[in-house]
């Protein structure tokens, strides 16, 4: 009688539960209609963006006007403050398509993110920078540093040119002067907005008498775009550069003349013309702020209102490293908060015939804002054991929830994927409209269903998100041949390839043609 009732309950409990997993995964269902809609909506955001300032797509013309080739050489050095590290950089370019790295990097303390003053981060930064040449290029760094402390000079070919990738929106107003427009992934020090950030990282590099020119400004979706173009140097060159990390964004080639708030403005600065290309900075993660196409859940509503920023970065808050974690968390606490819903309260979550009650530690990072880490989705996302044990494991060791039931954890997954999928939708179609602005979808030399060198549309990408997230890559890919203007002829022209360390190698390469246009105009 006892083993009949337990029985009886526990199916009632797995079937409910597997109801109200179903209907909170089908939430964040973002169907093929949603994703023609937004890829529409996408494109006009983008040539509104080209012509005006002020629009949801920024579109920031970056002065960089061509990829590399891979024969590029020299000794560079980069910083790349992107979100959740510091990293300093010296890249050695060898111009055969290969270089070596050498690269320290520091995790940026949360106060610094959020301090008083600007001063406070950029010197710390620079402090960095010096630390990293006394332990990598000592014997420059004690021989220079000594003579400018005695008042002497130091010599144009001693000074290391460097790439700064700052990966948040910026004016750009030339390849080493740029405005910040707002900070974005947590960041929050008010005096620093509208000022030009390398003049800010120049000065504390100067109070330490270090032999180091900022040459380049360099968002990160630019660096991935260069550094890809150098280590696999297509037929027709890289079109973009995505990052799908911490925060999400994309930079792509555009045609000049197409890039008017630039050309036909009087004060454009100084750019080389002769290419007729420029690559544009998208700066997506606010792509439709005003939510014409993008799914709104109560979820991502919540989020959105307990940010720093509410109102803005509205594509990146649905789509990012940083953000996925503390979705799925918001999911599961309302379900947790309805007391019909069975979810972690399984009286007989037998493991090993071993009969147990589900726990929920007090100090559980599930009732803390932010308390899920985006990886915890990569976990869900490729468990594969029996009974999802890496997942139950993940919950009792980093979440204090223990003794979870195989049931509870197949109805976390299904909604963690549902998180994740949607996440991957919305990522193609940043990917869609700009495959289909390149134009080059319509040119193909050849008709038989092989895609040959000449017919790859070449993508470099990085990012947490796509390095680690199991199948995020298909789920992308399917997408995009859910749209029309792309199908499935086109999806498989397009070549998605993670560019490693693309913001490190690609600022350099931007300062090695930065550094000799500053060395000619004497700057
Ligand atoms: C944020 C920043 C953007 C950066 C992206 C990826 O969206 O605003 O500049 O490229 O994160 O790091």
């Amino acid at each position: 009688v006892e083993f009949a009732r337990t029985f009886y309950t526990d199916t009632t409990r797995s079937m409910a539960l597997a109801e109200q997993a179903k209907r909170v995964a089908a939430e964040f269902e973002f169907d093929k209609d949603h994703v023609q809609k937004a890829v529409k909506e996408f494109l006009r955001e983008m040539d509104e963006g080209l012509q005006k300032e002020g629009t949801e797509l920024s579109q920031i013309p970056t002065y960089v006007t061509a990829v590399p080739n891979g024969t590029e050489k020299g000794l560079y050095m980069a910083v790349d403050l992107g979100g959740t590290n510091f990293r300093v950089c010296s890249i050695q370019l060898h111009g055969n398509t290969t270089f070596s790295l050498t690269q320290s990097k520091v995790a940026i303390p949360r106060e610094l993110m959020v301090a008083q003053t600007s001063k406070e981060l950029f010197s710390f930064l620079a402090k960095q920078i010096e630390n990293f040449l006394k332990q990598h290029h000592e014997e420059h760094y004690s021989s220079t540093i000594k003579r400018r402390e005695t008042g002497g000079q130091v010599k144009e070919e001693e000074i290391f040119n460097l790439g700064f990738t700052f990966s948040f929106p910026v004016q750009q107003i030339g390849i080493n002067k740029g405005l910040l427009m707002r900070w974005t992934k947590g960041f929050d020090i008010a005096d620093a907005i509208g000022k030009d950030v390398c003049a800010l990282l120049q000065a504390e590099i100067d109070e330490l008498h270090l032999p180091v020119r900022v040459a380049a400004l360099v968002n990160d979706t630019v660096g991935t775009l260069m550094a890809r173009s150098y280590t696999s140097p297509g037929k027709t060159g890289t079109l973009l550069g995505a990052i799908f990390g911490t925060g999400t964004n994309g930079a792509y080639v555009e045609k000049l003349d197409k890039v008017t708030k630039l050309t036909q403005s009087k004060d454009g600065g100084i750019y080389d013309k002769s290419t007729g290309e420029m690559i544009v900075n998208t700066e997506w993660g606010s792509f439709d702020n005003s939510l014409r196409t993008l799914p709104n859940t109560p979820y991502d509503i919540e989020l959105d209102e307990k940010s720093v920023n509410p109102g803005i970065q509205m594509f990146e808050k649905r789509v990012s490293g940083m953000f996925l974690g503390e979705i799925l968390r918001l999911a599961l606490v309302g379900l947790l908060k309805d007391p019909k819903v069975p979810l972690f309260r399984d009286e007989n979550s037998a493991d090993n015939d071993v009969h147990s009650t589900t726990q929920i530690h007090q100090d559980s990072p599930l009732y803390k804002q932010w308390g899920i880490d985006t990886s915890f989705l990569s976990i869900c996302a490729g468990d594969t054991s029996a009974g999802w044990r890496m997942l139950r494991q993940t919950l009792d060791k980093d979440y204090g929830i223990s003794a979870v039931s195989a049931e509870d954890a197949e109805a976390v997954r299904e909604i963690a994927a549902a998180v994740g999928r949607r996440a991957a939708r919305l990522s193609a179609v940043a990917i869609a409209a700009i495959v289909i602005t390149s134009g080059r979808l319509d040119t193909a030399s050849s008709t038989s269903g092989e895609v040959s060198e000449d017919d790859v549309i070449d993508i470099g990408v990085d990012g947490s998100l796509v390095e680690f997230y199991p199948g995020f890559e298909d789920h992308v890919r399917q997408a995009l041949r859910e749209v029309e203007e792309i199908g499935e002829q086109g999806e498989k022209r397009v070549r998605i390839g993670i560019a490693k360390d693309g913001s490190g190698v690609g600022a350099a390469l931007i300062a090695l043609v930065a550094g000799s246009v500053l060395e000619e105009t004497g700057q």
